[in-house]
């Protein structure tokens, strides 16, 4: 027993020495991007091999691995070893992203192994946010391709400063110098305007190791560093302790009655107990009472650590807000411009909601401009209506809570944010936002003496919006003119907003387009707001094709305002009725984007009322509208009653 105490202590000592000793070690983030096939998760793994950071047993498995799945006979595959994903054997693409931890003794590497596929800019995007170094690789055989220039342009939106121009599989084109100098050319030419810091170009075999760890027989005539020796002595920028003290909430931390902290990491400069700190919305002060870790009190935190900060004062910081410097503040802002990149297979769509999200804050956002498109191969700004998959574009952004935020320039964490789709929650796009933008030429809500709630009492109503949507030809505007007239006879102020009537005025300007018709609904949404404040029923009949807009408008109304009716009739019966000859010339090609036909509907999920139409007349239909009505108040049954006397 008395011999295994010292054994033990020692081996503590080793471990403490060798943490104390990792501790020092600068850390380097760096990603990989390319096309398929380009060699990427190879270049990986044989990194992690080289440097010996496989276990025994992972290299067992992989052995079997190869033989299983392998492309390289009886060689191992090294791609095995970083595409995690079942699927991604499969397939033979990478699909998502993988952090891979590894060190040697100069220095520690955190790498994020991103996808190459052409619709997985993505993930790209995703791992690049946090990254240092990008390196870029590139097929000796094709060249830089379109993805390449994707990809850099991403990087260095995303303000990666330093690129390694990967040029792999130069063993398929004889070790040709010639062949890489043309490359480096090439890049250069085009990543000139780009601003990195440093583009260093190595010629490389992932598969067998040449220019990956050190220097290859093979390439005499390159005189530059291999791989490892570069990400080993690339120079970082420091943590600039200089920046402004952003702390933006993850979450408050209130375990019971005697304490109450704020967590999260610090996205810039530092803390230490005692400072003012300020909330960024509320802009309300405090002093900064503890800096709480897991290992106890700290006198002083700096960039990247994650803390519980203790205040002085009770004051309100919910999640989502950000403590900051009192000297520099962020800006909070609900309109800002950005530059943005879509990544979902549906166009983005100006006047379209959806969620913004920031490192911990999230509010619903509209593009209210998209200015401009830009061409990754000129750079050219071109005019666009809408962003498809993978294109980038510099857009205004209205959102409906203010956010606090730095421009990303001059902060990566505090000036990113993400849209997701409402729908599908699907993450959609990713942007960096420019700078905030004021409200235009000082328009401010005007208060009004005579309200809402006063105009409602005066017409002796409960003002809201009856919404009918359907196809074409479904009965909507049938319905909604008889109930208008019933409305009417029992002394209700009404107003109906057809699509029809409204497209021949406000909305002369719109066709059928994706683009036009969420406009359309925008503008209508927004008219049936002023007439319910106006103390209104309004009975709005327009297709509505899309759900995300329907819910659009639901949202700009207070709760039980919006009364949604699904005037359902199927597409056979619509056609077949086909009140003014458009299914005929629709089906026989002779217009564009008819609902239905060549443009989608997506059917109402919730509505306050469906109403199968086929075999019932007008009057049964309007009798259920109107009992819907009356279940939420907006008659009563006693006004029915007087009617049918
Ligand atoms: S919406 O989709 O944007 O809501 P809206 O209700 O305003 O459509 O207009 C629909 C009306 O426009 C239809 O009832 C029909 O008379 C006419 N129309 C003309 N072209 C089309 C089209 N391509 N698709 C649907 N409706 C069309």
């Amino acid at each position: 027993m008395n011999t295994v105490a010292p054994i033990e202590a020692s081996a503590a000592e080793e471990i403490r020495a060798y943490m104390a000793e990792q501790e020092k070690k600068s850390l380097l983030r760096f990603l990989t991007c390319g096309s398929v096939d380009d060699g990427k998760s190879t270049l990986i793994g044989r990194l992690l091999y080289d440097t010996k950071l496989i276990f025994e047993d992972q290299l067992a498995a992989l052995q079997n691995d190869s033989r299983k799945h392998g492309t390289n006979g009886e060689d191992i595959d090294f791609a095995l070893l970083v595409d995690g994903l079942e699927a991604e054997r499969e397939q033979g693409i990478t699909i998502d992203v993988a952090y891979r931890f590894f060190s040697t003794p100069k220095r520690k590497f955190i790498v994020a192994d991103t996808p190459g596929h052409e619709q997985y800019t993505r993930n790209m995007a995703t791992g690049a946010s946090t990254a240092d170094l990008a390196i870029v690789l590139v097929d000796a055989r094709q060249g830089i391709l379109r993805q390449t220039r994707r990809h850099s342009f991403i990087a260095s939106l995303l303000g990666i400063r330093n690129i390694v121009l990967a040029i792999n599989k130069i063993d398929l084109v004889d070790y040709s110098q010639e062949i890489f100098d043309r490359i480096v050319a090439d890049y250069q030419a085009f990543a000139d305007k780009l601003g990195f810091q440093s583009i260093q170009p190595i010629p490389l075999s992932a598969r067998f190791g040449d220019n990956v760890i050190s220097a290859s027989a093979n390439m005499p005539w390159y005189k530059g560093p291999a791989l490892l020796e570069h990400l080993e002595n690339v120079p970082l920028a420091d943590a600039d302790e200089e920046r402004p003290f952003r702390f933006p909430v993850q979450y408050v931390n209130r375990p019971n009655l005697d304490f109450r902290g704020f967590s999260g990491t610090i996205a810039s400069g530092v803390v230490s107990q005692g400072d003012e700190v300020v909330v960024a919305k509320s802009g309300k002060s405090s002093r900064v009472k503890r800096v709480v870790t897991q290992d106890g009190d700290l006198a002083r935190a700096v960039e990247g650590q994650a803390v519980t900060l203790v205040l002085e004062d009770e004051v309100e910081v919910s999640r989502g807000n950000m403590l900051v410097a009192p000297g520099a503040r962020p800006e909070v802002a609900d309109q800002f411009a950005a530059h943005l990149v879509w990544f979902s297979e549906h166009a983005l769509i100006p006047g379209r909601s959806y969620i913004l999200r920031t490192e911990t804050d999230q509010a619903t956002a509209t593009i209210t401009d998209l200015k401009y498109r830009i061409d990754i191969n000129t750079f050219a700004q071109e005019a666009a209506k809408s962003l498809d998959l993978n294109e980038v574009g510099v857009v205004n952004i209205s959102t409906q809570e203010p956010v606090a935020f730095d421009p990303y320039k001059s902060n990566r964490s505090t000036g990113s944010f993400i849209l997701i789709d409402r729908l599908t929650n699907a993450t959609v796009g990713a942007g960096m936002i420019d700078f905030g933008l004021r409200r235009a030429s000082n328009v401010h809500w005007q208060a009004l003496d005579v309200s809402k709630a006063s105009r409602a009492d005066q017409k002796n109503q409960k003002p809201a919006v009856i919404w009918f949507t359907g196809l074409s030809g479904s009965g909507k505007s049938t319905i909604a003119n008889l109930m208008e007239k019933r409305l009417s006879s029992l002394g209700k102020h009404t107003y109906i907003l057809d699509g029809d009537n409204v497209r021949h005025g406000l909305n002369r300007d719109l066709g059928f387009t994706e683009e036009d018709r969420v406009e359309n609904i925008r503008r209508v949404g927004e008219v049936a707001k002023l007439m319910v404040d106006a103390g209104l029923i309004v009975l709005v009949s327009f297709i509505s094709p899309f759900r995300s807009e329907r819910r659009m408008v639901r949202e700009l109304l207070a709760d039980g305002e919006f009364l949604e009716v699904f005037v359902d009739t199927p597409f056979e019966e619509c056609a077949r009725r086909d009140p003014k000859g458009l299914y005929a010339k629709a089906l026989r090609g002779e217009i564009k984007n008819f609902t239905g036909v060549d443009s989608p509907y997506e059917a109402p999920e919730n509505p306050e009322l469906h109403l199968h139409t086929v075999g019932r007349t007008t009057e049964v239909l309007a009798s259920e509208v109107e009992k819907l009505l009356t279940d939420h108040g907006i008659i009563f049954s006693y006004d029915q009653s007087s009617w049918s006397i």
